[in-house]
This record gives C-alpha cells, structure tokens and sequence, in this order.
C-alpha cells in the first residue's frame, strides 16, 4: 500500500498542533515537513527548534525535506530535532557522497531529491547508498502547484533502473487523487499532499482515498 505523507506547508502554523493531529488520527503514515531557506528556493519556512516542538507532539515518522543550500551545515541540528529521514537536494549538494553518509552515518535515513529537470540518470552512483529518491512533481518552493506529468515517467525510470530492492520512491508536488493514481501506477511508494489535504473539507477521507490508490 502506498504511504501518504501530509505536508504541513499547507498547515495553519498557527495551530499546528491540532492540524497534525488530524492527518495522524486520519492514517496518515509520515508526516513531510518542508525546510525552505529562502536561498536554494524562494520561500522561508522553519527550523530545526520547530522540528523538535513538532517532534513531541506526534509519534509520525518525521520526513524532512531540506530545500536549504549547503545542507551539510543543518544535518547533525535535523538528526537532533527527530527528523528520521533526511532529504537533500542533488542540486545543493556539491559533495553528494559525503553528505549522504553524514546522514547514515547519524542512524537515520538518507534520501536524495531531484527537481523537475534534473536527470534521474544523475543518481546512478549513489542510489545503491540511498533510502529513498524524492521526485519533485513541480518546481520547490510553495504549496498548491500544478503537477508536472512528466514526473510519472521519471518515476518509472528509477523503478527500473534501480537494483536496490529497499529503495523508496517518493513524489512531492501537485498530488491529489487524479495525479496520484498515476504516480502509483508508475511505481511510487510514498505520496507527499499538502493543500490537498489540508484544504479539503474532509481531511479523513482525503487521507484515506490517497491511502487506496493501486
Ligand atoms: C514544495 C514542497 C511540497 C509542498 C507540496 O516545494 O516540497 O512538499 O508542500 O504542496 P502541494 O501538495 O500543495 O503541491
Ligand atoms: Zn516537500
């Protein structure tokens, strides 16, 4: 079954902690939370003292997505917050390897994203390193965009392309349940939604629909 992973960008920051109690009594299987730096994208969210608050409040598995520059410098403050997988961009990371193993090294996950024009070909030597590759359906930085079709292709390319059996393939960006049928189909594991859920009238149900999709 595919795993859904609300993103609390499209939360009410100003009363978080009743809205992650929603996607959590809802099924929801990871929570993903959207660390932006106003540098490699042009939005600004949180910190590693909000991952932490977060941290107390739910027994989620907390997905960290790292749309920061030299992310290297945040990864030991992520580990210590709770986060227990760490994403990092390809685009931001000059020492890929490196980074990576800084975050395995921790006992954590490590996944590795890559931005719409980024070519999955790019991840040949370190995807056997990996836990998981983010496919970013639309271009990072803010919630409620359009899904770029061209992401179900890239995301059948990993499946096939990969010869690691525990690698997780997860999509971010523009996922409801027209998309997302699509991107299951074409192999994901894990579906990240932000305003879909958060906007919807019925966040249970929105949870649960995304949870069937086959
Ligand atoms: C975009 C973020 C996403 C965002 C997705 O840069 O990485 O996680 O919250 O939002 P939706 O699901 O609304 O496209
Ligand atoms: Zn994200």
């Amino acid at each position: 079954m595919v795993k859904v992973a609300p993103s609390i960008l499209s939360a009410n920051f100003a009363r978080l902690h009743e809205d992650i109690k929603l996607v959590e009594i809802a099924g929801a299987d990871w929570l993903h939370i959207d660390v932006m730096d106003g540098h490699f994208v042009p939005n600004i969210t949180i910190g590693p003292n909000v991952v932490a608050d977060i941290k107390n409040e739910t027994e989620l598995f907390l997905d960290v997505h790292l749309m920061i520059e030299k992310p290297e410098q945040f990864i030991k403050a992520f580990y210590e917050a709770g986060a227990d997988l760490l994403t990092v961009h390809i685009e931001a990371c000059t020492h890929l390897h490196r980074v990576v193993y800084m975050i395995k090294d921790l006992g954590i996950k490590a996944g590795v994203a890559l931005n719409p024009a980024t070519p999955v070909s790019l991840l040949a030597d370190i995807i056997n390193d990996i836990d998981l590759v983010l496919i970013m359906s639309v271009n990072p930085g803010f919630g409620g965009q359009k899904f770029i079709p061209r992401a179900i292709d890239r995301v059948k390319e990993v499946k096939d392309t990969s010869t690691n059996n525990n690698l997780l393939v997860e999509v971010d960006g523009g996922i409801n349940l027209k998309s997302g049928q699509k991107i299951v189909k074409a192999g994901c594991d894990v579906l990240v939604a932000g305003s879909y859920i958060f906007n919807s009238q019925d966040i249970f149900k929105t949870v649960n629909d995304l949870k069937m999709l086959a």
